[in-house]
C-alpha cells in the first residue's frame, strides 16, 4: 500500500466563527472598539494590565458557551483514523480542537486556558478570570499573564512546525486570511518543499494565489467534504 501523505494542516479563527468565536478581521472583528491589534501587545500589557486582563479574562470565559463545530469534528476525525503523519497547527486560542478530540494538535500563539509566568516562564492550567498580580504556581512572583503569543513575539514551536512543513506532502490551511505571519508564508514553505497545498475558506484570502486549489465555503462544509474524501482515498 503507497505510504499515506504526510499531512499538515494550518487553522485559523475562521473555524471557529461557525461555533461562535468572533474572527480578527471580519467586521465583528472589535472589542469594546478597540483593534484586537491595540490589546495583544506587551506594551498594552505593561501600559494598561487592567484592560488586558479583561479582554483575555472575556475570551476565556465565552469558551464555557460554545462547542466545536463539524469543521473540528472532521479534522479530530482524520486525525484519529490517518495512518500516515499528520499535524494541527492552530493559530486559535480556543480549546475547540481539543473538545473535538484532535490529539496532533499544537497551538502557535498559546491558549487561553493557560497562563505564562512573566518571571519564570512557567506554565500552568488557567481557567476563569485572571487579573493582575496572580502568583506563579512554580515560583511564587505575582507575575502570570495570559500564556497568548502577542504581535511581536514569538510564536510557539516554530522548530517542530518548519520540520513538519518540509516534510510535508500535503498543506491545508482553512479560516485564516493570510495576514499574520509566519503562519501566513507555511503555504510557501510547503510549496518549495514540493506540497500539494489547499485552501479551505470562506472566500478567498491575501494567500490565495500561492496554494494549489482554493475551496471557499464555510468550514462547518466544505471541511467535512474535505476529510471526506481523504479518508475515501485512504
Ligand atoms: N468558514 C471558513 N472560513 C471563515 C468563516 C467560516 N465560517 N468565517 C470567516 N472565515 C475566514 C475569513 O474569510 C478570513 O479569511 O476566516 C478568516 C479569518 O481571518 P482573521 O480574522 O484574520 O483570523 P486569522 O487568520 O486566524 O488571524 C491570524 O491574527 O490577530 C491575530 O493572533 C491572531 O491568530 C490570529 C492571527
Amino acid at each position: 500500500m503507497q505510504d499515506a501523505p504526510n499531512i499538515v494542516i494550518l487553522t485559523g479563527a475562521g473555524i471557529s466563527a461557525e461555533s461562535g468565536l468572533a474572527t480578527f478581521r471580519g467586521p465583528d472583528g472589535l472589542w469594546e472598539g478597540h483593534r484586537v491589534e491595540s490589546v495583544c501587545t506587551p506594551e498594552a500589557l505593561a501600559r494598561d494590565p487592567a484592560t488586558v486582563h479583561r479582554f483575555y479574562d472575556a475570551r476565556r470565559a465565552a469558551l464555557a458557551s460554545v462547542a466545536p463545530n463539524a469543521a473540528h469534528d472532521a479534522l479530530a476525525r482524520l486525525d484519529a483514523e490517518w495512518p500516515g503523519d499528520l499535524l494541527i497547527v492552530t493559530q486559535n486560542v480556543d480549546d475547540l480542537h481539543e473538545r473535538a478530540g484532535a490529539r496532533r494538535l499544537l497551538h502557535m500563539h498559546g491558549e487561553l486556558l493557560s497562563a505564562l509566568c512573566a518571571a519564570c516562564g512557567a506554565r500552568q492550567d488557567w481557567h476563569g478570570p485572571m487579573g493582575e498580580g496572580r502568583a506563579c504556581a512554580a515560583c511564587g512572583a505575582p507575575a502570570l499573564r495570559p500564556d497568548i503569543v502577542f504581535f511581536g513575539e514569538m510564536p510557539y514551536a516554530m522548530d517542530r512546525i518548519e520540520r513538519a512543513l518540509a516534510a510535508a506532502d500535503l498543506f491545508v490551511s482553512i479560516g485564516t486570511s493570510g495576514a499574520v505571519y509566519p503562519a501566513a508564508g507555511f503555504v510557501q514553505t510547503a510549496r518549495y518543499a514540493g506540497a500539494r497545498t489547499v485552501e479551505l475558506n470562506l472566500e478567498p484570502s491575501a494567500g490565495s494565489g500561492f496554494f494549489h486549489e482554493t475551496r471557499v465555503g464555510p468550514a462547518s462544509e466544505v471541511v467535512p467534504a474535505w476529510v471526506n474524501e481523504m479518508l475515501a482515498a485512504g
